[in-house]
């Protein structure tokens, strides 16, 4: 009876605490919109009343995983158009203690720019999207906002021996790719992106809008690689552009496990990384059906670039790489700029205003992706294993990326990002798929996470590194997001930058001491 009793009060003890947060949290989101509504900025305000909200969220969704009818949706979408916007919005939520999402590309494989288990907004950096290239200094100020394909175009029409280094896929932000690293086929020769920033622009936890000056060396570093969302809000970058050959050499060569793919695969290994540096050639294992008869082989794809003509790169592959057997006819000719088109898989001839294209409500799929670094050589015996494995799973395929070259050159601490000397390629798991039923995302979650675990031996370990771009929240995060539990931040800081994470808890610490810029695997303010 007395438990009974006990049992009944705490019910509604619980009951009432949990409807008064819930009217606490509504009415937050209330004051929070009218605090920025008093600053004149509501044409820049989505909330779900809003027809545009839907279209707005929707435009950048690329996994399907979160874009259902129970996934979280923000409380509001604010499309900031200059720094005083995002100044407002950062002073508004603060003081309603309502989490912000950053999204600029959209593209973070887990969600983490546009979906939270806590009561949330959304800046939205789409309008900050401009791109001005100083041709005098060869350099451009870019908006978080901008694509990478605005990017290119902008600055390969100015002048198509400059470029810039960062990733294949060009609907990619500025604002997380850069802050997260950035890499893509001129990283042998130039590095990562962060690697040719110079100078940027962010909105602080206190509202003061900072340069590299302003802000200070250490904060600069940080997000640079450290990823933008644990300390601001990023509104622009400075690059320095690089000098490329007015032509580039590109080729796409398949060959097959019946053809003695294994054997390329493992001599690729060796030498990939240690090739002249303006040669990029990525080894892209995939499955393929043989026949009507549905057995099944792996196919790798090494698809490469060469910052010169196919003269001089021919002799370059015969000698260092024979058992590729490169042909002339197999290589081809073309301005930079084509080639971000090509590095997409698009067909020759496909206009270059593509690279302009706005995302617009993207047919998402399914993903489940993981990244690994291999530190020597994998034997044949477990090449031959893991194709097994492979053939195994339904949709899992990898893209290795060598790495050597300049990345050698630069010192692991001289930005978050830590892996540098002594890997020979990055492996990127890719799984993507369309089935719906909680059974099959289950199935390929599964397989995603078997197939990590058969690499473990083959791959870094203590720390087991993982680029942070390639985002995957098996590592460890912090769910629910409003709290960073130092143990588990310690666990994905690690193994995204292994000794560099301390330095990063001591920048946020200074800059963002109350962990207002916080979300799954953000840098915690002590270690
Ligand atoms: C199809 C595809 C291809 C890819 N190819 C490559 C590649 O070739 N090379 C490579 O390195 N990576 C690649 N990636 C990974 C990509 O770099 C990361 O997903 C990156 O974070 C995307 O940046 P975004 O602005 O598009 O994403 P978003 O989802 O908008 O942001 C990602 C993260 O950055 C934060 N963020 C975004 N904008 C800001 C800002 N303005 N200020 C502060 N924080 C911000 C977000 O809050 C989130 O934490 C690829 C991803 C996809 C889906
Ligand atoms: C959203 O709706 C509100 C209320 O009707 C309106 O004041 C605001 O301007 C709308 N926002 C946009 C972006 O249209
Ligand atoms: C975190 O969010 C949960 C769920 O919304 C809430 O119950 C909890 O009080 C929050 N914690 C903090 C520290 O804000
Ligand atoms: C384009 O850039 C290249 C590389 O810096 C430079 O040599 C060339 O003079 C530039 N051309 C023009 C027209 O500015
Ligand atoms: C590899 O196998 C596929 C499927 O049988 C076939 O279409 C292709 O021609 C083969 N490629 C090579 C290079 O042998
Ligand atoms: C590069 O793109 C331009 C513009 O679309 C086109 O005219 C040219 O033929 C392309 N060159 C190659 C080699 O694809
Ligand atoms: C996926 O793995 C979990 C945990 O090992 C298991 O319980 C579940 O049955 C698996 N699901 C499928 C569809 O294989």
């Amino acid at each position: 009876m007395e438990t009974m009793r006990n049992l009944s009060f705490l019910v509604t003890t619980l009951t009432i605490a949990m409807s008064i947060s819930t009217t606490l949290s509504q009415s937050s989101v209330q004051n929070f919109l009218n605090c920025l509504s008093h600053s004149h900025v509501s044409e820049i305000i989505h909330t779900p009343n809003n027809n545009s909200f839907s279209t707005i969220l929707n435009m950048k969704i690329r996994n399907k995983k979160f874009k259902t009818p129970t996934t979280p949706k923000p409380q509001a979408i604010i499309t900031v158009k200059d720094g005083n916007h995002v100044q407002t919005t950062i002073k508004c939520a603060k003081s309603n203690n309502i989490q912000i999402r950053i999204r600029s590309g959209g593209h973070d494989y887990e969600g983490f720019s546009y979906v939270s288990d806590v009561p949330f907004v959304i800046v939205d950096t789409l309008h900050l999207n401009s791109v001005d290239v100083n041709l005098q200094e060869e350099t451009a100020w870019v908006g978080s906002g901008a694509t990478l394909g605005k990017i290119y175009y902008t600055i390969s029409k100015k002048n198509n021996s400059l470029a810039f280094p960062s990733g294949v896929c060009f609907t990619l932000g500025a604002g997380g790719h850069f802050s997260g690293g950035g890499y893509g086929n001129l990283m042998r020769k130039f590095g990562l992106s962060i690697d040719n920033i110079i100078d940027a622009t962010i909105v602080d936890v206190n509202g003061n809008i900072l340069d590299r000056k302003s802000m200070g060396e250490d904060l600069f570093w940080a997000i640079r690689g450290g990823g933008g969302a644990s300390f601001g809000v990023i509104l622009s970058w400075k690059l320095k552009l690089v000098q490329v050959t007015p032509q580039v050499t590109v080729f796409n060569v398949k060959r097959n496990v019946s053809d003695g793919a294994t054997d390329v695969v493992y001599k690729w290994q060796l030498i990939a990384p240690k090739l002249h540096k303006d040669l990029f050639i990525r080894a892209q294992p995939n499955v393929v059906q043989i026949e009507q008869g549905g057995k099944k082989t792996v196919q790798v794809s090494f698809i490469g670039q060469f910052l010169g003509s196919v003269e001089k790169l021919l002799p370059l592959v015969s000698e260092s790489f024979p058992e590729l057997g490169l042909k002339k006819s197999e290589c081809i000719s073309m301005p930079w700029l084509n080639s971000t088109l090509f590095w997409y898989d698009l067909p020759i001839g496909t206009p270059l205003e593509t690279l302009l294209d706005t995302p617009k409500d993207p047919q998402p799929t399914y993903l489940k992706f993981k990244s690994d670094y291999v530190k020597k050589p994998i034997p044949k015996e477990a090449i031959e294993t893991i194709w097994k494995k492979m053939i195994e799973g339904e949709s899992l395929y990898m893209q290795w990326n060598p790495y050597g070259g300049r990345m050698e050159e630069i010192l692991s601490s001289e930005t978050p990002f830590p892996h540098r000397a002594g890997n020979l390629f990055l492996i990127q798991y890719i799984n993507t798929w369309v089935e719906d039923s909680p059974e099959a995302i289950d199935r390929h979650v599964n397989f995603s996470r078997s197939f990590y675990e058969l690499m473990t031996p083959y791959v870094s370990n203590s720390p087991r590194e993982a680029f942070l771009n390639y985002r995957d929240a098996d590592i460890g995060a912090n769910r629910p997001s409003n709290v960073t539990k130092i143990d588990i931040a310690r666990t994905y800081g690690k193994k995204f930058f292994k000794g560099n994470f301390e330095k990063l808890v001591s920048v946020k610490a200074k800059v963002d001491p109350d962990n207002f810029f916080r979300y799954e695997q953000s840098i915690p303010t002590r270690s």
